[in-house]
């Protein structure tokens, strides 16, 4: 039996990680601890919730203490830790937040590993999910691979670079054996509905303007959160101590185009007239410092550890509108309360 610590399994990746964990391995015990932030909920995992191998832990990485005490108390072996404040247009108007939870949560959990773990590591690993976006932006050329230079422009960017950072220090500094991956945008059930395509579905759903940043020409790379958490379990198992692995779905959309094809695929499944929810795009003020392109070259892992995307994007997109239209409840909950302030301030 091992005993396998997930921060942030409450959250949209993270939620995709336990389940994939506590079904595939039951010779693991599955810690998942979240301190339940707006992003985080337990709902996302009712159908794994009382299994024998799993244990929810509601405690915040930024209490250094607590964390030493929990790897000791429980015995971890693996550390998976994707606890973080996720949201770029967040991180604009609280970087202090992203600071805390990415950076200093980050180090408190690397301090008690190694506290925890002592001078004996063998069989123990800490990996550290990461973003494409600590690369910076790139033009219409070219692509992220893992010897790109840093180079964050965001809040949350820099917060998720500087993260990154101490992890590998850990590693050069004190050998604590670690894994860093760094994926592209994620997309697909349990989505908190503040990033791009959720908002975009629910506001379909509520007859509200659909709101594009800028002139919507920004390029993203979009994959399936169920194909990255298949990445993760490989790069966790397989990832060779001290590398990087970039991983994205090779998928490369203009904003404007994702929320029109949304807008036709929900016109057909809502029986809805052709051409109506693209009466909704608007568009609106830019963000602030608005990265044009991110494009994961994800080379490496295909050829190191065999992984490939499973789902093309037109059967991914139809499989994430599926499952929102049959959870009308989860979002009606996620969306009540502070969402509709956060939302009103945003988009005012
Ligand atoms: P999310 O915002 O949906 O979930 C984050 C989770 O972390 C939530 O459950 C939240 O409650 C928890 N959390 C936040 N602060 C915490 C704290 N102080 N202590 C304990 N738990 C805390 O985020 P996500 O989109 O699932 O992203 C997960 C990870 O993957 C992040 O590290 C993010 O940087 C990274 N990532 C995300 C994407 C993407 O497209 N969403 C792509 C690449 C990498
Ligand atoms: O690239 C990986 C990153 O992808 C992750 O590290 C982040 O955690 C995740 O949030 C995501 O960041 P983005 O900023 O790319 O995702 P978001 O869904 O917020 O925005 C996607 C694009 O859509 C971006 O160019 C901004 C634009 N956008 C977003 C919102 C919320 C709009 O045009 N309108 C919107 O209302």
């Amino acid at each position: 039996m091992k005993n396998i610590l997930i921060t942030g399994g409450a959250g949209f990746i993270g939620s995709h990680v336990v389940r994939l964990f506590v079904q595939n391995y039951p010779q693991y015990h599955i810690y998942n601890l979240d301190v339940l932030t707006y992003a985080g909920n337990l709902k996302n995992l009712t159908d794994i919730e009382s299994a024998s191998n799993y244990t929810f832990i509601k405690a915040d990485i930024n209490d250094g203490d607590l964390m030493e005490e929990i790897m000791v108390k429980h015995a971890i072996d693996g550390v998976i830790h994707l606890a973080a404040e996720s949201h770029v247009d967040r991180s604009i108007s609280d970087p202090m937040a992203f600071v805390r939870t990415n950076i200093i949560g980050t180090v408190n959990l690397l301090n008690a590993a190694r506290k925890a773990w002592g001078a004996d590591m063998s069989d123990k690993r800490f990996y550290h999910v990461s973003t494409d976006e600590v690369y910076g932006s790139l033009d219409n050329g070219g692509f992220f691979t893992e010897t790109t230079s840093y180079d964050p422009q965001s809040p949350y960017s820099a917060s998720k670079a500087g993260s990154d950072h101490f992890v590998r220090a850990y590693h050069n500094t004190y050998k604590l054996p670690v894994v860093i991956s760094n994926c592209s945008n994620n997309y697909g059930p349990n989505q908190f509905p503040e990033k791009l395509i959720p908002l975009t579905i629910n506001n379909i759903l509520n007859n509200k303007p659909l709101p594009v940043y800028g002139k919507g020409e920004n390029v993203r790379d979009w994959l399936y959160v169920v194909d990255h958490a298949r990445a993760i379990d490989q790069v966790f198992h397989q990832g060779v101590f001290g590398e990087t692995y970039n991983i994205g779905g090779f998928n490369e959309w203009k904003n404007i185009d994702i929320v029109q094809l949304i807008c036709d695929i929900m016109d057909k499944k809502l029986g809805k007239a052709e051409g109506s929810s693209r009466q909704l795009i608007t568009f609106v003020t830019d963000r602030a410092g608005h990265d044009l392109r991110y494009a994961i070259d994800a080379q490496k892992i295909m050829k190191d550890l065999g992984w490939q995307p499973s789902l093309q994007f037109e059967e991914g997109i139809d499989k994430t509108i599926d499952w929102y239209l049959a959870n009308k409840t989860w979002m009606e909950e996620v969306t009540s309360g502070s969402y509709q302030e956060y939302y009103s301030q945003h988009y005012s």
